[in-house]
């Protein structure tokens, strides 16, 4: 008899029964951190260790009857509106999680939602393809869908591919650059070694199959020779910006100086990430990285969207990031299990979770609305600093 499945309830659930489902190879890239996983588990402690100090009697009750409205969050100087303060963060290869439709089943949901999809470089299907659907379904299903693609760069060794994703980027209507600056060399992997990772026949990095067809980060069995240009620096992100009328955005920024620096070269936005600790491990905590930026950047922060990703996994999370000052969050692996465990059915319902929980979060804590959430005051971190 097959055993029963469990009850998904949350993001947790998914995890549990996407690990059941994936060969123990896949589920080991996708779950796994650098060295000994420090910061993938930082990550998550650091938002459990923020207390939250609820408002009471205060009427909430536009949440029930309006159920929506309160949670929409505007981006990018009100170019995009989120459903509720969430996107799609980009993760690799998302044929490997579900080998028939991949990122198209993840797009499928992201309109659906009415958040963003951040497509990585990496992703299994083409850029052109996934851009296809995402038109598609807004036409055929969801026409009320305020949902965007957001392309995310690796820029190449090689500056002319590079040109040519950012072209192909435009062409196909991507709304933004997101130019991810921590992997200048990939971390310290274990189980890629360990488990001889190989990529199952016929799954590639679709956007860098170039005309010569060797331009690939992974090759048939993982190669560590990736065509990633370590020796990336901020002159590149000014030729980028000369050469794309794209919002560009950074991710991977943690230091409070890069931020800053950030702010001088003009771009529209950062995103707080240490790659979901498989870059440097013992690397801070990506919450805590937001509080200290926010605390350094004072009011200068209102010049750029400030996200923040790695570790979240409840409503009560992307509460704690919206209270200290981030814009939005993105998730990575919950949406990988839920694309393991029923395609882009599982990954809507991975998101649906998550904005439900945000939205009785915001009702607990008495916020009307997420200016509110950054208004009342609500954390209490490591018990000493009070907000
Ligand atoms: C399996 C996997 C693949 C990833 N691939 C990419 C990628 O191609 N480009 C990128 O910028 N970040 C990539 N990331 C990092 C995510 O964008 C994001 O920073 C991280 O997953 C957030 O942490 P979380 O998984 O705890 O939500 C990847 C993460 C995972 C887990």
């Amino acid at each position: 008899m097959d055993k029963p499945q469990r009850l998904l309830l949350n993001i947790e659930d998914y995890h549990q029964q996407a690990k059941s489902k994936l060969p123990a190879m896949i589920y080991d890239f996708y779950s796994t951190g650098s060295d000994d996983q420090l910061t993938l588990i930082d990550n998550e402690r650091a938002f459990r260790q923020i207390k939250l100090r609820p408002k009471v009697l205060i009427d909430v009750s536009s949440h029930s009857t309006n159920n929506s409205i309160n949670c929409q969050t505007q981006v990018l100087n009100s170019t995009a509106t989120l459903s509720f303060p969430c996107m799609i963060a980009p993760t690799a290869l998302h044929r490997l999680a579900n080998n028939e439709h991949g990122e198209l089943a993840t797009v499928r949901a992201a309109v659906a939602c009415s958040t963003i999809m951040c497509v990585s470089t990496n992703a299994s299907v083409d850029m052109k393809r996934i851009a296809d659907e995402h038109h598609q379904q807004i036409r055929m299903n969801y026409p009320q869908s305020t949902s965007q693609l957001w392309f995310q760069l690796y820029v190449l060794k090689n500056r002319r591919n590079t040109q040519k994703l950012i072209e192909r980027a435009e062409e196909c209507n991507y709304k933004a650059l997101v130019i991810t600056v921590d992997h200048c060399e990939q971390g310290n992997r274990e189980c890629y070694i360990r488990n001889n990772f190989t990529l199952p026949n016929g799954i590639q990095a679709e956007n860098l199959m170039d005309d010569d067809n060797d331009n690939t980060e992974f090759g048939k069995t993982y190669r560590s020779d990736i065509p990633i240009d370590a020796a990336l620096s901020w002159k590149d992100i000014d030729w980028i910006r000369s050469i794309t009328s794209l919002p560009v955005i950074i991710k991977g920024i943690i230091h409070p100086d890069d931020a800053r620096e950030a702010i001088r070269h003009g771009v529209q936005g950062i995103i707080i990430s240490n790659h979901g600790g498989r870059q440097l491990d013992t690397c801070q905590g990506t919450i805590d990285a937001l509080r200290d930026i926010m605390i350094a950047l004072g009011n200068d922060k209102d010049q750029i969207d400030i996200y923040v990703d790695g570790g979240i996994r409840r409503g009560t999370d992307i509460l704690k990031a919206i209270a200290l000052g981030a814009k939005a969050v993105l998730v990575g692996r919950p949406i990988l299990w839920g694309l393991a465990v029923d395609g882009a059915q599982g990954v809507q319902s991975v998101l649906n979770i998550l904005k439900n929980e945000f939205r009785l979060a915001m009702m607990l804590c008495g916020c009307q609305t997420i200016e509110d959430i950054r208004k009342n005051n609500l954390l209490i971190l490591d018990n000493r600093s009070k907000l």
